[in-house]
């Protein structure tokens, strides 16, 4: 939620400001807006809407300045106004602030300042923050106070989730006390004053040759150049300038000058860190001659589905090793019971085709848990039930917390109880890579649409291999099984490869016909359940078109009373144990009207002819077939999408990661 970027160094920082936004624009697209210093003023420009809006602005004002930060906004606190988007200033106008995350406590805050005669202009909670930095700049507390450890204050609060791993590769040495007038002192002062879960980056009229950043539970990463340096809440926003970077620590605090990095934690304490070279390049977060990211991002799956395959398992052939290779230890597996899983969104749909693969491959009971549900009503904990997180940024505040809770509510207890947490990620540098003790990275590569796609697929190859690893090692399922499967699944590539080629003239067609639609139903069972789950969510995230996902047993109980000729109904019939159910179910869905579209590999005979329109998919085992029928869903959501016109990979309302509650 929100992205923020800084810049430093010797080039014109306006243009690199807004190229790294435009690439931070899936984390918020509300308002943009950057400031910067020159002529001993900070200059800040600031527009309502997307970033064109703000780079229009830009063109009529010469920018001069070598050091800037920038935000793009995802509204949490007041309206999507210009006046409420970042960066915010202090009263005298000298210190400019941007930040992703929230100050919980900013009320209080803002009622302190104003009676120290601070001047707010607007709604949010960012703006307490150069003013709390300017009344510390003014009034600095005395050197005592300035080394108060911080740690020992904030393990009294209840920001439960303040839980950091730590970096082997991190040295401390002795604080090295800065000037009360130093700027890092005033943030470092200032950020032991926030409550919640922030990241921010800093620069002053005063100091213009200072960008301090600070990470606390919200993602910040640094990147070094040759006489300059970047930050930003992602990747992508820095890596066409370079890819030596370093992920801050939560509690870290940097001041970023021409001449390089120092980082300390909030005690104050320097740090000694080296950065790591990403193994991303620039072409990657191109759209490479794709209408949209979503397209391009569809397209790479069969890429995912075999990157998955070579990391995941191992040659069938060796009899001396396991096929599946998670790298997981026994002691995560050892006596389980029961699996809870947490997660919101699409990976919530993941979590679903998961909990089918664990239950009726290896046995074991599983529940699937929306994270914001779960962490304020979690099932009651036992020392055999493994945790699973599952979120492609790592970053999901509701999932974060929900693991938090489970990781704090087993402390103290034996070691079994600690290490059955696991998370699924396409991003194990994020702060749920810090918080649990095991990780299955997914394979997608970055994801720029909000829409997930390609890390749906990415997830749902996880679950397989996690299942057939849990399999393996409970022995449920035969060897021959295992191999049946795994080389089922080795031909997924192709197959989505051919449904590409044969559905995007198909789906495209279709959404000429459905771009006007008001309501879709889409239903599938068993295994598929959850696909149809995906495909309404992907249709109504992107076209606004409402739509809703059933298992198709249910549609009898209710949801059959809202169909007529106008709501068109997508079912996914996939032949094995529930194919003539569905088939049924369809039927009954036809007679009162609907026009039928069918994800089916089946293309011929009575079944199929009940449907008015056919999306085939090829013929694969039940089992695997979620990987495929997704496929020619998100086509249609995105064909739909783009015929109406509409912002395909920045949809209204919605931002990628979600990192507040
Ligand atoms: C947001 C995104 C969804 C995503 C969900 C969970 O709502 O718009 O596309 O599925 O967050 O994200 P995560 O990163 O936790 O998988």
């Amino acid at each position: 939620m929100c992205g923020i970027v800084g810049y430093i160094g010797t080039q014109a920082a306006t243009e690199i400001l807004l190229a790294g936004l435009e690439k931070l624009e899936y984390r918020g697209y509300d308002s943009a807006g950057i400031a910067t210093v020159w002529e001993g003023e900070v200059h800040c420009v600031r527009a309502k809407g997307k970033l064109h809006n703000l780079r229009s602005k830009l063109e009529q004002i010469e920018t001069p300045a070598q050091i800037g930060i920038g935000h793009t906004r995802w509204a949490t606190h007041g309206k999507p106004e210009e006046y409420n988007a970042h960066p915010h200033m202090d009263t005298a106008m000298r210190i400019a602030v941007v930040q992703n995350g929230i100050v919980e406590n900013y009320r209080e805050l803002r009622e302190e300042l104003k009676q120290k005669g601070h001047q707010f202009r607007s709604e949010t909670d960012t703006e307490v923050i150069p003013h709390l930095i300017a009344e510390f700049l003014k009034n600095p507390p005395s050197v005592t106070d300035t080394f108060t450890p911080v740690a020992s204050s904030r393990e009294t609060r209840p920001t439960h989730w303040l839980l950091n791993r730590g970096n082997p590769r991190t040295e401390v040495s002795s604080p090295q006390p800065f000037s009360p007038s130093d700027l890092i002192e005033a943030v470092r002062q200032a950020v032991n004053h926030l409550e919640g879960a922030f990241a921010i980056a800093v620069i002053s009229a005063d100091y213009p040759d200072e960008l301090i950043v600070v990470r606390q539970q919200a993602p910040l990463v640094i990147g070094f150049g040759q006489g300059e340096f970047f930050c930003a809440s992602d990747t992508p926003a820095i890596v066409a300038y370079t890819r030596a970077v370093l992920p801050l620590e939560n509690g870290e605090i940097a001041r970023l000058t021409p001449l390089g990095v120092e980082i300390y934690n909030f005690a104050g304490n320097r740090l000694k860190k080296q950065p790591r070279m990403l193994n991303l390049n620039p072409t990657m977060v191109e759209k490479q001659g794709f209408k949209h990211f979503m397209l391009k991002e569809i397209h790479e799956q069969p890429g995912v589905v075999r990157a998955s395959l070579e990391a995941y398992f191992n040659n069938l052939g060796d009899s001396n090793q396991s096929p599946i290779n998670l790298g997981l230890p026994e002691s995560l597996y050892a006596d389980l019971e029961q699996i809870h899983i947490v997660a919101c969104g699409t990976s919530w749909h993941a979590a679903l085709v998961g909990k089918h693969l664990i239950e009726q491959l290896a046995g074991i009971s599983t529940q699937v848990h929306y994270a914001s549900e779960y962490r304020y009503a979690p099932s009651p904990l036992t020392a055999n039930t493994l945790i699973i997180g599952v979120t492609q940024s790592g970053e999901t505040a509701d999932t974060l917390a929900a693991l938090a809770m489970e990781k704090e509510r087993r402390q103290g207890k034996e070691s079994k109880y600690q290490a059955r947490l696991l998370g699924i990620t396409n991003r194990p540098e994020s702060s749920l890579g810090h918080m649990v003790p095991h990780i299955i990275s997914t394979l997608a590569g970055i994801e720029i649409g909000v829409a997930a796609t390609k890390t749906f697929i990415a997830q749902l190859m996880a679950f397989y291999a996690l299942a057939l690893d849990l399999a393996y090692r409970r022995q449920t399922v035969s060897l021959e099984k295992l191999a049946e499967i795994i080389n089922g699944l080795r031909q997924i590539p192709k197959e989505i490869e051919a449904t590409l080629e044969s559905q995007e003239s198909l789906t495209e067609q279709l959404a000429h016909e459905f771009a006007e639609t008001q309501d879709f139903i889409f239903l599938g069972r068993g295994i598929n359940f959850p696909i149809a789950l995906e495909g309404a969510l992907k249709l109504k995230e992107i076209s606004y078109i409402h739509a809703e996902g059933y298992p198709a047993g249910e549609m009898k109980h209710g949801p059959i009373a809202l169909l007529d000729a106008k709501v068109p109904v997508v079912a996914i019939a996939i032949p094995g144990s529930v194919y003539e159910k569905v088939i049924s179910n369809a039927q009954e869905a036809k007679a009162r009207d609907s026009r039928l579209i069918g994800i089916t590999p089946v293309n011929d005979g009575e079944a199929a002819e009940i449907f008015n329109d056919l999306l085939p998919v090829s013929h694969v085992d039940e089992l695997l077939s979620p990987i495929l029928a997704v496929v020619p869903l998100q086509l249609l959501a995105y064909h739909i999408a783009a015929r109406r016109g509409l912002d395909v990979d920045q949809p209204r309302n919605l931002a990628k990661s979600v990192t507040v509650e």
